[in-house]
């Protein structure tokens, strides 16, 4: 069954974005929005913004937005569906349901009795584990062997599969589950041509339940405890319709409110690390379960934090191994740290030994970046071999290059310079080699920008399948914490990227990024940049949102005597606006000259001629608001019905046109 669509409508109707939201955290009006302290990442001020016109939420900070569903989704993590039924119980919703198509319920009921027997499964072991004689002797003195409270097994799950071929599938089948939904669920072996019904793949070892980012039971890893040459030390589920190995990280479940509040992810190894540090009071902390990264699961943490730190074993080989797969973290833009135990400890074995406070102590100082700890591994290898030496460069480069943030790639090249001995220049020659390889190879179109604290792009990919996937859209026009007013010009995501391309928009960045980086200059005595600027662009709006946002908060400002520093936007709480002053106050003089040539942009940058950077800008930037509205002219006088519409529009073109050439007359002159 499905929910139906007026259901679905009626829900969404009556379910008020203030109201759902205000269920769980505080919120605080400020003029037509509200504002809380973002549930989605650890903040002490307010970021959060709820916009009750649009019915939507945006963290400015983290980048968490969405309507009343989303949110629910996400606070709770629960499905698409699941969040519907929460708020139709809210509002006393009746739900109605209608039929699948064959096919959907063929799909949907094979996934949920998986879903089920897995639950099944899992309820069976655990009580095996506290309740036979055989799980108590055997399985839950090893845990608590290993120092595993109850609470922590329970919070975990944790089970005993009895030794003997069939005790579970046999109570499963009296039960009613059928044999085939046990071997699809991968808890059945059953060989080809055999007459019996099959065997129990796990036997005789402790479980270890893997969950969903929701809490479902989706597999199983189960250690043995004898000690058997032939056998595994773990044995895992086999990839299921539900289990998708290689997009699942152990203990996400558990952690991902610790992960979110404390921005930050630990990725350890193994299913008892994960369980030890939680134990230990370290809950930010997931496993990959002994394979090695994927790219889905690390889109999975950056759904989360884009901070990771990558807790190792001490096993030089291993990490060896791993160094080259890390530069997939390194090209989600990701932050990677690394930090190294001793020999022969893994961080459960350590905080075992060590204690909690004494483990977060070598966190703390034995954590590097992972650019940095790869060159001081490389190079202790290659020892005094100029060979080998540049062998390191090369590598070392070809890693940096895979950061997708240009100031993080520079702060790498000077901190490598040093590491390795070699000229900065020539390091970055090098990468610029590399990058334009990559270039050439796809071209890609400038990107448009983004927060910088959850990469948007693996958000969608985790969408739960029923779920809305448009959601990004509505938010990318602009709607900021001053949003509520009517918007000057709405944007639809496509609209934006296209007009980011455009010769006004880089007129528009170069005007806005003058006042941004050189407003409060004081151009004469007592007058700012600032103040002779706005007064020289009076009735002009700019067309990027995010522009507009930065020229109105200028406008506000000013209208109370304050002119707004530089210092204010590197603190502000978007992180999107801390970014592009960081960009703006680092552009590189190569860049403008570049932009000077192709779109004829003075970019201002040497303070000495400030003033007339400053004049020149506001002109130009006129003599461009002023050419787009006379494109727009001749384009109504194209489809004008009427002689007279027509006429009109001319009239207006004329006067546009009158502007311009004044303009570029003055600019010549001041130019020339
Ligand atoms: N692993 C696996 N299959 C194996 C061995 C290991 O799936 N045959 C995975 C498990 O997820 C395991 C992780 O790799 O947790 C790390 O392996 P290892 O370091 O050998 O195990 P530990 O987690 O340290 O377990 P223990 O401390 O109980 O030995
Ligand atoms: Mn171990």
């Amino acid at each position: 069954m499905r929910i139906n669509p007026e259901t679905v409508e009626r829900i969404k109707h009556a379910a008020d974005i203030v109201e759902v939201v205000g269920d769980f955290v505080s919120l605080k009006k400020k003029g037509a929005n509200y504002s809380a302290c973002c549930p989605f990442h650890n903040e002490k001020t307010p970021s959060f913004n709820v916009n009750p016109v649009r019915q939507i939420y945006k963290c400015f900070g983290c980048g968490a937005a969405g309507d009343s569903i989303k949110f629910v989704m996400d606070i709770d993590g629960i499905g698409y569906g699941e969040a519907l039924r929460y708020l139709a119980g809210k509002y006393n919703i009746e739900i109605e349901e209608e039929e699948l198509t064959d096919e959907e319920t063929i799909r949907q009921n094979a996934r949920e009795s998986l879903y089920i027997i897995l639950n099944y499964a899992k309820n069976f072991y655990q009580h095996q584990l506290h309740n036979s004689e055989e799980g108590q002797a055997i399985g839950l003195s090893y845990f608590r062997e290993r120092g595993f409270t109850n609470e922590i097994r329970k919070k975990f799950e944790l089970g005993y599969s009895l030794d003997n071929w069939d005790s579970f599938s046999k109570e499963a089948l009296e039960k009613g589950y059928s044999a085939e939904i046990l071997e699809k669920a991968g808890l059945l072996i059953h060989k080809e041509g055999s007459q019996t019904a099959g065997y129990d793949r796990f036997r005789g070892r402790v479980i270890f339940p893997i969950h969903n980012i929701a809490g479902k039971t989706i597999a199983f890893g189960a250690r043995i405890l004898k000690t058997d040459k032939n056998q595994p030390k773990y044995l895992n589920s086999p990839e299921t319709e539900v289990y998708h190995k290689s997009e699942v990280l152990y203990g996400i479940f558990q952690a991902k409110n610790a992960i979110r509040s404390l921005e930050h992810c630990y990725l350890v190894e193994g299913y008892t690390d994960v369980i030890s540090l939680h134990q230990a009071g370290i809950e930010n902390v997931v496993a990959s379960s002994g394979t090695s990264l994927t790219v889905e699961q690390i889109r999975l943490i950056g759904r989360f934090t884009p901070n990771i730190t990558i807790l190792y074993d001490g096993d030089m080989a291993g990490i060896k191994a791993a160094l080259r797969g890390l530069d997939l973290v390194l090209e989600e833009g990701l932050n990677v740290n690394v930090v190294l135990f001793p020999d022969n400890e893994d961080p459960d074995s350590y905080v075992r030994r060590v204690g909690a406070e004494a483990f977060k102590a070598h966190l703390k100082k034995a954590s590097k970046d992972f650019i940095t700890f790869k060159t001081e591994i490389l190079l202790q290898d290659a020892g005094n071999d100029p060979f080998r030496l540049a062998a390191v460069i090369q590598e070392v480069v070809n890693s940096i290059v895979k950061i997708p943030d240009a100031i993080k790639r520079q702060v790498f090249f000077h901190r490598t310079s040093e590491m390795l001995r070699v000229d900065e220049q020539m390091l970055i020659t090098e990468g610029n080699k590399l990058l334009r390889k990559q270039h050439t190879a796809k071209p890609t179109e400038r990107q448009p920008r983004q927060s910088n604290a959850t990469p948007e792009g693996p958000r969608q990919e985790f969408h739960q399948p029923e779920g809305p996937d448009d959601l990004d859209a509505l938010f990318s026009d602009g709607f900021g914490p001053f949003a509520g007013e009517p918007d000057a010009i709405p944007f639809v995501a496509e609209e934006v990227e296209a007009f980011q391309r455009t010769k006004l928009h880089y007129q528009e960045e170069a005007f806005v990024r003058l006042l941004v980086v050189h407003g409060a200059r004081e151009l004469e005595p007592t007058i700012t940049v600032c103040q002779y600027v706005l007064g020289q662009i009076e009735g002009i709006e700019l067309k990027d949102p995010v522009y507009s946002h930065l020229l109105t908060l200028f406008r506000e400002n000013f209208n109370r005597n304050h002119v707004l520093t530089t210092d204010y936007f590197l603190q502000h709480h978007e992180a999107e606006i801390r970014n592009l002053t960081i960009e703006w106050l680092t552009q590189k003089h190569e860049l403008s000259e570049l932009w000077k040539e192709k779109y004829e942009i003075y970019v201002p940058f040497e303070t000495d001629v400030l003033d007339r950077t400053a004049f020149n800008n506001i002109l130009r930037l006129k003599k461009a608001f002023i050419e787009e509205k006379m494109k727009v002219c001749l384009q109504q006088a194209v489809h004008a019905k009427t002689e007279e519409e027509q006429h009109a529009v001319m009239t207006e073109f004329m006067f546009y046109k009158g502007i311009s050439m004044a303009a570029a007359k003055e600019l010549g002159s001041v130019i020339g």
